[in-house]
């Protein structure tokens, strides 16, 4: 690790599919700042089970989340990329003791907590209530300066600052403080049947959320069923919550600015411009699909890159676990 450059941190859940918010609002980000910065990634498998798995689909799809990072670009010799669960001792360990230094209040005004409930009120389990200090404990191990995410998980992440100060200020300095880094671009891509609510993997309709491994046909098909509005006239409003976020994809794809696409599209429908975005994210998206199954067939080398990675990252994070317990008074 180079010292000079500033430590990014930051994870993605392997349950199920990756989807295209997940890879505008954060994968994308990542693979950008791995040059500048000194990158930690991780898949954050344990915080899966807060809500009930399938025990051989978590395993494989943590695999299969591992090969398609790699396919998007996280370069495992420029960044520290691992799995929670094997650095797992430190994080638990950790998540444990800022469980005692996280108020009940806190937790409950966390919206994800309040949203994951409601869609999962026959399994509201503690995991899912003390989330948050498991993924302070992941962020803190690792002393990071900068949490790229997207501005779903910013809540979590001011909490963190949050424990970490409170930790600081009775111990003395122990955690270096994080900040959140969210670019406006990308960080909250939208549901593609309902724009008020945010694109996410867990959404029950199928055409609501394009995922990395979509065929073209099917990226195609759902963009042209997007929900938009009736005006057929692309431009930026607020009014127009379908139209934005198609232009925002089409933005992050293109490296167009909005009014670049505004002038595109002035005189055609919205048949056309759901078309264009439709393909461009296909095109886009190829690539890595290609270098994605390209990587899945050797599962040898994937395990062999994890499980070295992990150790790594095991290592660092030990360190600030033993500091914290030597100051906290746990006999080791
Ligand atoms: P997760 O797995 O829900 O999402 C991974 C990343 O994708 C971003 N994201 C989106 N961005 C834009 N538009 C969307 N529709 C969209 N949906 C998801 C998320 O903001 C996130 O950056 N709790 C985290 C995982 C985690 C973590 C951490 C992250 C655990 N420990 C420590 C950072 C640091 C989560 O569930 O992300």
């Amino acid at each position: 690790m180079n010292s000079k450059k500033k430590t990014v941190f930051s994870g993605i859940q392997p349950s199920g599919v990756i989807t295209l918010g997940n890879y505008l609002g954060a994968i994308k980000n990542w693979v950008k700042m791995q040059d500048d910065y000194n990158c930690i990634f991780f898949l954050a498998n344990m915080h899966a089970i807060t809500v009930r798995q399938d025990p051989k689909n978590l395993e494989e799809n943590t695999l299969k989340a591992y090969a398609l990072l790699l396919a998007c670009g996280i370069n495992s010799e420029k960044s520290l990329f691992f799995i929670q669960s094997l650095a797992g001792e430190t994080h638990s360990q950790l998540a444990w003791i800022l469980n005692c230094y996280t108020q009940f209040g806190e937790l409950s005004r966390m919206t994800q907590f309040k949203d994951k409930s409601q869609q999962h009120p026959e399994n509201i389990n503690a995991g899912l209530f003390t989330y948050p200090c498991l993924m302070a404990a992941d962020i803190l191990l690792y002393q990071p300066d900068l949490i790229p995410t997207g501005k779903d998980q910013k809540q979590h992440v001011e909490l963190t600052r949050n424990i970490a100060e409170r930790f600081n200020g009775i111990y003395g300095e122990t955690f270096k403080i994080p900040e959140p880094f969210i670019l406006s671009e990308g960080a909250s891509i939208r549901s593609l049947v309902d724009p008020s609510k945010k694109m996410s993997k867990s959404d029950k309709n199928e055409n609501a959320c394009i995922t990395i491994l979509d065929p073209k046909d099917t990226i195609i098909k759902k963009f042209k069923r997007a929900v938009t509005d009736s005006e057929a006239k692309v431009y930026l409003s607020d009014d127009k919550p379908g139209i934005n976020n198609l232009m925002t994809i089409y933005s992050c794809f293109t490296g167009m600015g909005f009014a670049q696409i505004e002038k595109e599209f002035s005189d055609k429908g919205y048949g056309a411009f759901k078309l264009a975005v439709g393909e461009t994210v296909a095109d886009a998206l190829q690539p890595i699909q290609d270098k994605y199954h390209k990587l899945l067939s050797d599962e040898t080398f994937l395990k062999f890159l994890y499980t070295e990675s992990s150790q790594k990252a095991k290592d660092i994070s030990q360190f600030t676990l033993d500091e914290v317990k030597r100051k906290i008074g746990l006999c080791m």
